[in-house]
């Protein structure tokens, strides 16, 4: 067997996570579905979601045996009740699922705007409490934030507001739903097909090359390094209420 060095470096060290069930909200590209391949990796049994159940099987499907998927759009709060319910008891929860926009305050659609809080902030929001019930007591859970919350980039107000009240929330709810674990991920510009929807080709290339150029680490993350710290935070059990920053030196420049 060909041993990756990724593979090295994890398997077998992350001991909360083998023969845990971990439910990852929006895992059909990106970041969630590169956490959910690493999460079953580490010998979890995963449970995908996608608001298409179509897709959300498609991808359980590439992602092989011990991955399934369901469909839930997590700005409905009772769809969310329902597929937890169905889930029954689970050890993680992982919020990736959010909408994209990006644009200055005077002329960014407000309905994109109202679509990011809806699955960002209460998506999350939604999420979580609908969890309760279900997650276990030694539990974890890893909510989303991003480094606009502290380095500014002109356009991303709106990710700026709802990262701050997400990561302000899960301080708070690490407190109220001890000794459950509720941490938060800060990613910096990671390379996910989220970049896509938000800028056209060219300007993509510029964005990346101006990324490149200025990070200290000289290249934007992948999604695969944020799933990396996700499973720390599930693993860890003595990280609480804390917001791991992953931007590759970001916020330092
Ligand atoms: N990529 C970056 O540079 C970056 C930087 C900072 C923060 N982040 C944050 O990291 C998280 C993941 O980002 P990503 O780049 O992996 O995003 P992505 O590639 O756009 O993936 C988003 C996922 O969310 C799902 N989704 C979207 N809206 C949903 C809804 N209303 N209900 C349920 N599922 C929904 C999508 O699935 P379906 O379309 O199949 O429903 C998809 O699987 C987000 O919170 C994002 O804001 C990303």
């Amino acid at each position: 067997m060909v041993v990756m060095p990724d593979a090295i470096y994890l398997l077998g060290m992350l001991t909360n996570i083998r023969g845990k069930t971990s439910v990852v909200l929006g895992a059909t590209r990106g970041i969630g579905r590169a956490t959910a391949a690493l999460l079953r990796d580490e010998g979890a049994r995963v449970v995908i979601t996608s608001r298409e159940l179509a897709r959300a099987q498609d991808v359980a499907a590439q992602l092989g045996e011990g991955v399934e998927g369901r469909a839930v759009d997590v700005t409905d709060p009772a769809a969310l009740a329902a597929v937890f319910a169905e889930i029954g008891r689970f050890d993680h929860l992982v919020c990736t699922a959010a909408s994209a926009v990006l644009g200055p305050l005077a002329e960014v659609p407000l309905d994109a705007v109202e679509a990011l809080v809806a699955s960002k902030f209460w998506g999350q929001y939604h999420a979580v409490r609908a969890a309760i019930p279900h997650l276990d007591p030694r539990g974890a859970v890893v909510l989303f934030s991003g480094t606009v919350t502290q380095k500014v980039l002109p356009g991303a107000s709106a990710y700026a507001a709802v990262g701050a009240a997400i990561e302000a929330a899960g301080r708070t709810w690490a407190a109220e739903l001890a000794p459950r674990r509720i941490n938060t991920v800060v990613p910096g510009v990671i390379d996910t097909p989220v970049w896509d929807g938000l800028l056209d080709a060219a300007s993509k290339q510029a964005h990346f090359a101006g990324v490149a150029d200025a990070l200290p680490v000289g290249r934007p993350g992948l999604a695969r390094e944020v799933a990396k710290a996700v499973a720390f935070l599930l693993d860890n059990e003595f990280v609480d209420g804390a917001s791991l920053v992953i931007d590759g030196g970001h916020r330092l420049i």
